[in-house]
């Protein structure tokens, strides 16, 4: 049980938005190696980088051209190779993204489809089926010669045939590339959706899939994934040091979602039962308890995710900076493995002005008001930001929540999290709940405890024994705290 994984702080930097190291208003690799130190300082135990490998960016990287080299608005492989190198040399791991359900329509092989030859390795067919793309509009296209391919996504993004050996193959060989370049593990995108049902029947309007994904979608979550990720699971284990592999599956119960982390298959899934409960203490028991139970009747971690770059940061999604840094008290006290997107530890918000001709995320092609950028405003560095002209605007105010600003002072969100972090490595065991006043939290694990009022009025929870980290003052409105218990649970 002490593989590195189990209970790792994993910090997701969305590489285009972290840092920019060549002042061209794009994040890119040399701006993540000048902030390694931070995130070393921070007290992360792996840093996972979104998709930084050559792409015509139409889903910002989501759309690989090529699988095995860095986009030169990245940087180059060399980067890459010296990043994962120093990320080591901190003490940390590198985990990388890996897009195996689509290329881009800019791939080699996608080329040669549209010119006729292999469309068998994509999903082409004289007629569309009614699917939708998750991205808003039909998720079919038709090409010159009449027939018509799937994407589930963007039209840039062609749906790879999982069921042709030569795209189980050349991704194998993807995997190891990266292995081989020393990085310590894959999130794996769309991880459910790889395998189509039989036949691609049509599916009726009410069923079509959103990326929220929280109800069953029949076009997803087919069980033949799960033979993909056994395979990949065999070329893991193949390499010394634990490399891992973490399911971007959008699941409809934490059931389903526990059969991606089955002992032979993938480490870890991302929990999003967790991340979309609302501010609600019976809401959060519930998920919280469930996530342990069902990871845990397959020996698995569970994880505990926020926020990331598909979804409204959770200062906005709570409602206030209070929720989210009690939130994230809580979160970081569970057993298992916590996900920290970049800029959640300076207590970030969505930004929700930005001006709709700056805003370019595919997405808000569905509706206006589903779209991503917001959640990917590059982060502030300085009060002045610390970006020449970054490619959306960073506002004006977030000079005070900058790691400059709260860098070293009491008190701050960047504070908070990195004593957290400190503090959570001493923590061990299994969680037992405590009775606690309605829409209150409170657990132990041995002699720590952890209580969270989740209402708007203060409570005082009666803790025999020493505070180590709070929110707020102990018991206020949406605030959490952890002590230091005298007698253990
Ligand atoms: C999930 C990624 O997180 C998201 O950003 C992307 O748009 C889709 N998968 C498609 O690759």
């Amino acid at each position: 049980m002490t593989a590195w994984w189990r209970d790792a702080v994993i910090y997701q930097v969305y590489v285009r938005s972290f840092a920019d190291g060549n002042g061209d208003g794009v994040g890119d690799l040399i701006g993540v190696r000048d902030r390694l130190p931070y995130l070393a300082g921070l007290g992360v135990d792996a840093v996972w980088l979104t998709p930084f490998y050559t792409s015509p960016m139409a889903d910002f990287g989501y759309d690989v051209a090529d699988y095995r080299d860095v986009d030169p608005l990245f940087g180059t492989l060399a980067d890459a190779k010296a990043l994962i190198d120093e990320v080591h040399a901190l003490g940390m791991r590198v985990i990388v993204d890996v897009v195996p359900n689509h290329t881009s329509s800019a791939h080699p092989w996608f080329q040669q489809a549209l010119r006729g030859e292999g469309r068998d390795r994509y999903i082409f067919r004289d007629r569309p089926n009614d699917w939708e793309s998750i991205f808003g509009g039909p998720a079919w296209t038709r090409v010159e010669d009449g027939q018509w391919y799937l994407h589930l996504f963007d039209p840039a993004q062609p749906d790879l045939n999982w069921d042709n050996d030569e795209v189980r193959g050349e991704f194998e060989s993807i995997l190891r590339f990266w292995l081989d370049l020393g990085v310590d593990g894959f999130r794996v995108d769309v991880a459910h959706g790889m395998v189509k049902p039989e036949g691609l029947p049509d599916i009726g309007r009410g069923n079509q899939a959103t990326m929220v994904g929280r109800e069953p979608v029949p076009f997803f979550d087919n069980d033949g994934v799960h033979e993909i990720h056994r395979s990949w699971r065999r070329v893991l284990d193949s390499y010394p040091g634990e490399r891992i592999g973490v399911a971007e599956a959008w699941a409809p119960t934490p059931e389903r979602l526990a059969r991606y982390v089955r002992r032979d298959e993938l480490h870890q899934a991302f929990n999003f039962h967790y991340l979309f409960a609302p501010w609600d203490a019976a809401e959060l028991r519930e998920v919280i308890d469930s996530s342990l139970a069902t990871a845990g009747s397959v020996g698995a971690p569970t994880t505990w995710v926020l926020s990331n770059h598909d979804v409204k940061r959770h200062v906005t999604r709570y409602g206030s900076l209070a929720r989210a840094r009690a939130a994230a008290l809580l979160t970081l006290a569970l057993p298992g493995s916590a996900y920290v997107y970049q800029g959640e530890e300076l207590g970030l918000p969505e930004v929700l002005d930005l001006a709709p001709e700056l805003c370019q995320d595919p997405q808000r092609l569905r509706d206006p008001d589903s779209g991503r950028d917001g959640c990917r405003v590059p982060m502030p560095w300085t009060r002045e930001s610390g970006w020449t002209l970054p490619w959306l605007p960073i506002p004006d105010e977030w000079g005070e929540l900058s790691v400059q600003a709260q860098q070293g002072v009491a008190g701050s969100t960047l504070e908070l999290y990195r004593t957290a972090l400190r503090l959570r490595r001493d923590l061990r065991g299994e969680l037992t709940w405590h009775e606690s006043p309605a829409g209150t939290l409170v657990f132990s694990r041995g002699a720590f405890a952890c209580t969270v009022n989740l209402t708007a009025d203060p409570v005082d929870f009666e803790v025999d024994g020493e505070l180590l980290l709070a929110s707020d003052v102990p018991g206020a409105a949406d605030s959490a705290a952890w002590w230091k218990v005298k007698c253990e649970a």
